[in-house]
């Protein structure tokens, strides 16, 4: 789908990009041409992945165990790099989230979730950010966040709140950093089943994806590689006026599930024949009685 080489000369930072979105990503740039940075918490699943990228696409992968809510450890990793050379890209793709019914939850557990999404989030796009805009570097933040950001969802609902948090910081950013020739945009993924995500969201699931793909208008759910590709889309030269945007890639699932009649979609032909002579009698009927 790209021309190859895309990516060369960028330098791109995937927090959590050890496994799971982050790694896809990671690596589909990687083969693009760009060189990588990846943190995360376990050192162990970062050098497993920086070994599987390199050896598969010979790129320079460059990782560091990092814990994004330790704002200090944030911007010193960060000073790190940038001492390396100027990041071009950076990735919010590290992420924590569990289903549970919010009356369980304790203040612990929303905390857990709102101190990586909401406050880690943050504290590594403002430490980037602020060393762009003193280095008068352009650059490109892409978050990855959820179509929740515009419903809602229960029983995720601390993840929701951070992550239409970072949804505003998105279209905040992208008004207040735009003269910095620096772009902000997110990508708000339905399902594409990770074991990570599908540990926490989808446990009895057992690799079963037929409850999700009853929801999607599309009928199925996402292929890793259609999220890469957007992903280096947006990372890309090629869309430098794309800015301040939330992109749902979800096979419209989420506009579905809104809509009023949405639960209409399992009729078949039969039925809707069924209720068109339905309809169709009781205006008669009604015509029948004015004329009378
Ligand atoms: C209720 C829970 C819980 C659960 C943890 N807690 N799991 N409460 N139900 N299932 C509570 C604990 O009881 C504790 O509170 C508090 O949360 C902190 O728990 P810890 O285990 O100490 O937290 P921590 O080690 O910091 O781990 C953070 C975590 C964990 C978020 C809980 O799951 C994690 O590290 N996840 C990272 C990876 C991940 O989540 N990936 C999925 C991302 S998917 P008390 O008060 O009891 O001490 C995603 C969006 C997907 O983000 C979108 C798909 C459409």
């Amino acid at each position: 789908m790209f021309k190859d080489n895309l990516l060369k000369n960028k330098s791109i930072l995937v927090t959590g990009g050890g496994t799971g979105l982050g790694k896809e990503m990671a690596t589909h740039f990687a083969s693009l041409g760009a060189k990588i940075y990846i943190c995360g918490r376990r050192e162990n699943v970062l050098k497993d992945t920086a070994d599987e990228i390199t050896s598969e696409y010979g790129s320079e992968v460059v990782y560091r165990p990092l814990d994004i809510r330790a704002s200090a450890d944030v911007d010193n990793y960060i000073e790190e790099i940038f001492q390396d050379q100027p990041l071009d890209g950076l990735v919010n793709n590290a992420a924590g989230n569990f289903i549970s019914p919010t009356k369980d939850l304790s203040p612990k557990g929303f905390d857990a979730i709102a101190n990586i999404v909401f406050h880690g989030t943050f504290y590594v796009t403002h430490s980037v950010g602020k060393r762009w805009i003193e280095l008068n570097h352009p650059g490109s933040i892409i978050s990855i966040l959820a179509t929740w950001v515009w419903t809602g969802s229960p029983y995720v609902v601390p993840s929701a709140m951070s992550k239409t948090g970072l949804h505003a910081m998105t279209q905040s950013l992208a008004a207040e950093w735009g003269k910095y020739k620096i772009r902000v945009n997110a990508i708000a993924p339905g399902p594409f089943p990770t074991k990570g995500a599908w540990d926490r969201l989808n446990p009895k699931s057992d690799g079963d994806n037929s409850m999700a793909e009853g929801t999607i208008p599309l009928g199925r759910v996402g292929k890793m590689s259609e999220l890469q590709n957007l992903a280096s889309f947006l990372m890309s030269d090629g869309c430098n006026y794309l800015t301040g945007q939330t992109i749902a890639i979800d096979g419209a699932q989420y506009l579905t599930g809104g809509g009023t009649f949405s639960g209409l979609s399992k009729l078949t032909d039969e039925n809707w024949d069924e209720i068109r002579n339905m309809i169709r009698a009781s205006n008669n009927k009604d015509k029948k009685d004015r004329k009378a």
